[in-house]
């Protein structure tokens, strides 16, 4: 079958279509026929060499696919072969077949088609267990999402406003503030024109967001700390300004803030199972009344890997890019 790997660190040049044997199910897992693979962030990290797969993990690319059961290995009991599922994969979802653990794959709703549902895991699973979990949003409360159009922004959104929150988003052009706002957000911030620290304070009357959730970190942080509202939770889910700074803390401990954050890909079949039970019960049935929807910006084929990491390292999408092997 084909799969796609990194031939080295670098650019989306390094990126290979390369046969390899398709896997055999193991006890628990289902061979899924792919017919669409999500494209994330942490896969062009690993491109680059600083998102290696963890221990066990297939070391192709890709964490999310959806398609058809062909296969299943022994004491599988809730999928049958011919069924349609999306999971959230540990690697090797750029590929003709995956392997995935039955407990980290989900039934696809009624109306999402297969491209829908290849976009869904892993910002799903991502969203739910840090906005909901661990940053234990509640209906009511104020919750800022920064990079609003990226795949975990748009999927933040409408998560946040499906169970009752005010939504601001932080997003870099007119355009994709305007995505945020067409997506549900209340309000959106293009951070070039406009000091989203000073946005927030105004948009809230002085008061600040309850959660943010923060992709950005570097010289967002002391600025988080000063978006947040008294006793605000603040979850990190990746630096793209960096990890090291020098700032003052004080603002943690006057405003009783809790800063946190997590990565998915090297938790445990048994953890990523917790979440997705969860999803099953609470989010899927939003799905399948429409109540929310991945966005999708472009689809592009196995052979054309290199040019979908190309338009995301662009940063002009918006929304998520999906894989059709
Ligand atoms: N911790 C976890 O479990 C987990 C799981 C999945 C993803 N993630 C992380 O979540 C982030 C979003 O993932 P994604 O797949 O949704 O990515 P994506 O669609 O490529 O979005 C990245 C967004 O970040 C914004 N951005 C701000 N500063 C940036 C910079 N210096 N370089 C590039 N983009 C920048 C861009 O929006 P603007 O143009 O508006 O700036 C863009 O929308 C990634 O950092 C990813 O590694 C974490």
């Amino acid at each position: 079958m084909r799969a796609v790997i990194a031939d080295g660190k670098g650019g989306p040049e390094v990126l290979k279509v390369v046969q390899i044997p398709v896997p055999r199910p193991a006890e628990g897992e289902i061979l899924v026929k792919v017919e669409a693979a999500g494209v994330n962030r942490p896969d062009v990290a690993q491109r680059e060499g600083r998102y290696p797969p963890p221990p066990g993990a297939p070391t192709t690319l890709g964490l999310e696919i959806a398609g058809t059961v062909v296969a299943v290995g022994p004491r599988v009991s809730r999928f049958a072969v011919g069924e349609p599922v999306m999971a959230l994969v540990p690697g090797g979802g750029y590929a003709d077949f995956a392997v995935v653990h039955e407990t980290n794959a989900l039934r696809i709703p009624e109306g999402l088609s297969m491209v829908e549902a290849g976009a869904v895991p892993e910002t799903y699973f991502t969203v739910w267990t840090n906005v909901f979990e661990r940053g234990a949003l509640k209906t009511g409360e104020t919750f800022l999402v920064h990079g609003g159009t990226s795949g975990i922004g748009t999927t933040a959104i409408q998560l946040a406003k499906a169970f009752g929150a005010t939504v601001i988003a932080t997003a870099g052009s007119e355009e994709k503030c305007a995505a945020c706002l067409a997506l549900g957000a209340d309000l959106a911030i293009n951070y070039r024109e406009e000091d989203f620290v000073a946005a927030v304070k105004a948009f809230t009357d002085g008061r600040g967001a309850n959660l943010i959730l923060d992709m950005v970190g570097g010289d967002y942080i002391p600025r988080n700390y000063e978006a947040a509202a008294q006793d605000g939770r603040i979850v990190q889910i990746a630096f793209l300004h960096g990890s090291r700074i020098e700032m003052d803390f004080g603002r943690l401990m006057v405003k009783r803030l809790t800063h946190t954050g997590s990565t998915l890909r090297s938790r445990a079949v048994s953890e990523k199972a917790a979440i997705a039970r969860a999803l099953a019960d609470r989010v899927l049935p939003l799905l399948a009344q429409g109540r929310v929807k991945p966005l999708i910006d472009s689809e592009f084929s196995l052979e054309e890997v290199a040019r979908a990491h190309a338009r995301m390292d662009g940063g002009e999408h918006i929304g998520k890019i999906v894989l059709r092997p």
